[in-house]
């Protein structure tokens, strides 16, 4: 039964995303969420919604994701990405994948096709060839800008704990994710990674950890989350900010309480999106910027420094 009104909300990433990717940024999360919202639309469920408007950032080398994603110490692309299904809490993920384009709907296969939630490294890359998808050479998923941001990091023995426990000197992008209500009422998110610049090999974030990456359960609401991974695990961010939300707060205020513990217990930083069953949208960042858009009833509101609200008017793409 098609009663419900649809809602998508997307974001790029929350990091001090540099002055020269900001439109790049912004664009790419205008561009996702009609394609998201588009999908929701014609009807479809949620999770369609959320594999649609990921695949998109994921082609898009303005974010850390598919295209674009960030290297690891070594020079190399590993990827990491989920999707769940908030009406049978069913979930896929995938995390150390390599030379493919789009580890969402790879996650989206171990979600549909295989008995697991979660495939990594070689093992994933075996699902991968057995479904039949496509490999891509390494050098068409890698950015002058991410070579860039490998040989800044380089020089620090240890990216995560020496630089992005403080938002001051962190540059470059991250994780990619969605949420979206279809109009039967059901919810769903995907998140997608490169992961962080200069990361030991076979490091795996939050992004397709399911509580902390995102979740989604159709009977209370949906979140992607974006940021220091190693943070995000420790308070399992997303399940954190269903809890507040099932505690009676709104999706706004459980996101803000959320990422407010994650500073305060485990020197965290980083941005999350949520929506609630009821169509109620929050997101908010600790970082210095994130690219954000959602869209209800026609109407696409989006921003990326703090305090952004811009609200126009929703056209077919
Ligand atoms: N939030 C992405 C990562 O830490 O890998």
């Amino acid at each position: 039964m098609c009663d419900t009104t649809p809602v998508m909300i997307v974001h790029g990433g929350a990091w001090a995303i540099p002055d020269d990717l900001a439109e790049a940024s912004v664009n790419g999360v205008k561009k996702a969420v009609c394609a998201g919202y588009q999908v929701l639309l014609q009807g479809a469920a949620a999770v369609d919604a959320v594999e649609a408007a990921v695949c998109m950032l994921e082609d898009d080398p303005a974010f850390d994701a598919g295209t674009g994603s960030v290297l690891n110490f070594d020079g190399e692309v590993e990827m990491d990405a989920v999707i769940m299904d908030g009406h049978d809490l069913r979930a896929g993920a995938v995390a150390c994948v390599q030379n493919i384009a789009h580890p969402v709907k790879l996650a989206r296969m171990v979600m549909d096709k295989t008995d697991h939630v979660l495939i990594v490294g070689k093992g994933a890359n075996q699902f991968a060839k057995e479904m039949r998808v496509e490999t891509v050479p390494t050098e068409k998923l890698v950015t002058e800008e991410a070579v860039r941001e490998l040989e800044y990091y380089r020089k620090y023995k240890s990216t995560v704990n020496s630089l992005f426990k403080t938002r001051d000197d962190v540059l470059g992008h991250d994780t990619v994710g969605a949420v979206a209500l279809d109009c039967m009422g059901n919810l769903a998110f995907a998140t997608s990674t490169g992961g962080i610049s200069a990361k030991r090999p076979g490091r795996v974030g939050d992004a397709p950890i399911i509580g902390c990456g995102g979740y989604a359960d159709s009977k209370v609401g949906g979140v992607s989350t974006t940021g220091h991974g190693e943070a995000i695990m420790k308070i399992c961010l997303a399940k954190n900010i269903i809890h507040f939300m099932e505690q009676g707060l709104s999706p706004q205020e459980a996101s803000e309480s959320a990422l407010r513990s994650m500073a305060e217990r485990v020197s965290g930083s980083g941005g999350v999106i949520t929506i609630s069953n009821h169509g109620n949208v929050g997101k908010h960042f600790t970082t210095e910027r994130m690219a954000w858009a959602w869209l209800k009833e026609g109407q696409m509101h989006y921003g990326l420094n703090p305090g952004e609200d811009f609200v126009t008017q929703y056209s077919v793409q």
